[in-house]
């Protein structure tokens, strides 16, 4: 943790940026809201691997939570996120508070309009306006090479990578794979509010997900298979489905009958205080 960099402005991050920039060394970004776990380290870890430098943000974005959601009890850890975020082998991380983003008399939208209505744009208005709202200045901001962001925020991948790809915004937008536990559970910071019952309960989430997109494969079609699906969820003790649908992987299309495109199946639960999504390819 020695030479472990700690940023509060803008203005630290992008002069550490040009010095770094100017020994000719490249930069990767690995946003994230904090409450790190091994999800995350990996992609500071990838992040690692393909760039120089490596800065980690933490940042509990109030724009993106709506009204009766988690902001206020969102986790936040900041001395044991910067140790992990050390250890997998980043060099700083970016830590402003909310005036530094959002100065008195902040204005400006952001929107990504298509993609964002369906799955969680649904039944989370606005989230995604906040994630492209807050992502678009982290990349501008650190002016970074490459950006990581987790798969298993699919659909969140999909439209920061049509934000960037539409605003010419410069720096390479990077997936990496969704990192489960040895059930299968997907890592979320939000697992931390369930108690090991619900775990447990949890844990059949991926594995009815894998089954329902094995028989799409198989030649069943989706709206039948993803409302068994549905069924068998509600069954192992989730309390209310938000959906389960079989999209295209990139223009996020539903598809009932899948041919030659790349679907994926893509979930959302409520359990105890947590709602949980999940996806996984169909093939
Ligand atoms: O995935 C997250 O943790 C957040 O949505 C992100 C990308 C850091 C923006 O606040």
């Amino acid at each position: 943790m020695t030479d472990f960099l700690t940023f509060r402005t803008v203005d630290e991050m992008r002069t550490q940026v040009a010095t770094w920039r100017a020994d000719g060394l490249t930069i990767g970004l690995v946003p994230t809201m904090g409450g790190l776990h091994s999800g995350h380290q990996k992609l500071v870890t990838r992040a690692a691997k393909k760039c120089d430098r490596v800065i980690a943000t933490i940042f509990v974005n109030p724009t993106q939570f709506g009204a009766g959601e988690d902001l206020d009890s969102y986790p936040r850890t900041e001395k044991a996120d910067c140790e992990i975020i050390a250890d997998a082998g980043g060099n700083a991380a970016f830590v402003p508070n909310v005036s530094e983003m959002y100065p008195d008399g902040f204005a400006t939208t952001v929107k990504v309009s298509g993609l964002t209505d369906m799955l969680c744009g649904a039944t989370r208005p606005g989230h995604f306006d906040g994630v492209t709202q807050v992502v678009s200045k982290l990349l501008n901001q650190a002016g970074a090479d490459m950006a990581f962001f987790g798969e298993k925020d699919w659909q969140q991948l999909a439209v920061i990578r049509r934000m960037a790809r539409d605003l010419d915004i410069p720096t390479k937008i990077m997936g990496v794979p969704t990192v489960r536990d040895d059930f299968g559970l997907a890592l979320s910071s939000r697992n931390g509010y369930l108690d090991a019952a619900q775990i447990e309960v949890a844990r059949q989430f991926n594995v009815i997900l894998r089954k329902t997109a094995y028989d799409i494969a198989s030649g069943g079609l989706a709206t039948d298979e993803c409302a068994k699906a549905g069924q068998a969820i509600l069954d192992a003790g989730f309390e209310r489905i938000d959906y389960v649908e079989c999209r295209d992987a990139h223009y996020l299309e539903l598809i009932d009958r899948v041919e030659d495109q790349e679907c994926r199946i893509f979930a959302a639960a409520y359990l105890g205080r947590a709602r949980l999504i999940d996806n996984h390819s169909v093939s």
